[in-house]
Formats: C-alpha cells, structure tokens, sequence
C-alpha cells in the first residue's frame, strides 16, 4: 500500500486535491506504525466475556512539524496521538545555497524522557532536520528519543543523518538514489510543499 500511494505523490499529473488525500493516507499508515517506538505496558482487564492481558501504550510522543511540508503529517499523527503536545520548527531553503535558516521555534517544554516524533516528509541533503535536532537536543531532548519521520528521503541525505546523529531513529517510506545539483531528491516527487499547498 506505501508504495502505490508514494507512486501517486510522484506523478506530476496528480492532482492537489489528490495529492493531498494520498499524503494523508500515507502520513496515516506512517503513524499507525508509528507504536514500535513507544513503550508499552501489560495490564489486565476484562472483556464483556472474560479476563485478558492487554498491552497499552504508557507516554504519548510530542510532535514536532518542521514548517512547512511536516504540517502535512500533523493532522494523521494527531488521529492516533490526539493528546500530544505539539511544537513548531520553521525552517526553509535559501534558493541559491539550499542551507537550512531558521525563521521560527514554537517548542512545547521538553524532558530527558520526552519522546519527539520529528515530522519532515522530504530528507533532501539532511540539514533542515539536522538543524531541527540540534535544536531539540539545546532544548533538552535525549537524540536516542527523537524519531524522524520521512516520505522520501534521498541517500545522502539520510547517509548525512546517520553520521551526525548516531542515536537517532527513523521512519522512512523509501530512499531514492540521487540528489540534483539544485538538491531536489530525484527521482522524487518535486517540491512537496508547492504541491500540498497549491503554491
Ligand atoms: N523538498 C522537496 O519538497 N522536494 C525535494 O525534492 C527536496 C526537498
């Protein structure tokens, strides 16, 4: 199912309105997959029938979108996780450089323990999210409980991800091979936001 969704976000005649249902649909079975990464706890209770060990999750993650692309995600994490707090991380491209500025934090408070779901649906070279978690991590955050989640992700990108943040996990629906000279992950899906957000 990932996969024939990811084909629809990547063909440039799909849609918005489309586009937007398919990103949906996809950030929702990303999320629901979303409970490796929480821990759990056994309890007993009892059905209208009898006694049974369930499992129930024990913290809810704080998600974090990076402005704008990962505001797509929120809405499909938000159905599985509707108490989370939720913070805000603006960061776009300079056009001719394609470095990552920063232009906007909005962070919920953060401990040792919390759990961050980093929402970011295309890795490009990595330094968008990498900015992203070293901020987290200056507000506190442990980088083994930061999850990255990702639609596409190109390999050097995600390559420059593993090599400066060790500890960190992610979650990403498939790595394509290249990055273009003006760092659109080819073969891709063009530019995610301009797609979702009619732009
Ligand atoms: N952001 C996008 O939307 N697309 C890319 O290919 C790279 C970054």
């Amino acid at each position: 199912m990932k996969n024939s969704l990811l084909s629809t976000l990547r063909n440039k005649e799909t849609s918005c309105e489309l586009f937007r249902q398919t990103a949906h649909q996809l950030g929702s079975i990303m999320a629901s997959e979303s409970d490796s990464f929480l821990s759990k706890k056994k309890s007993s209770i009892e059905t209208p029938l009898a006694k049974t060990e369930v499992e129930n999750i024990e913290t809810s993650p704080t998600l974090v979108p990076i402005l704008r692309s990962g505001t797509a995600l929120l809405p499909s994490f938000l159905f599985f996780y509707p108490k989370a707090p939720i913070g805000f991380i603006g960061i776009r491209r300079e056009e001719k450089t394609a470095k990552p500025l920063l232009y906007y934090t909005n962070l919920p408070i953060i401990h040792k323990e919390s759990l961050i779901f980093l929402l970011d649906p295309m890795l490009a070279t990595g330094q968008s999210a990498s900015l992203a978690i070293d901020l987290l991590k200056e507000q506190g955050a442990l980088e083994k409980n930061i999850v990255l989640f990702s639609i596409l992700a190109a390999n050097i990108g995600f390559q420059f991800i593993q090599q400066k943040h060790p500890s960190i996990r992610t979650s990403i629906v498939h790595i394509d091979p290249d990055l273009n000279s003006d760092k659109w992950i080819v073969p891709g899906l063009g530019d995610f936001g301009d797609r979702y957000f009619k732009t």
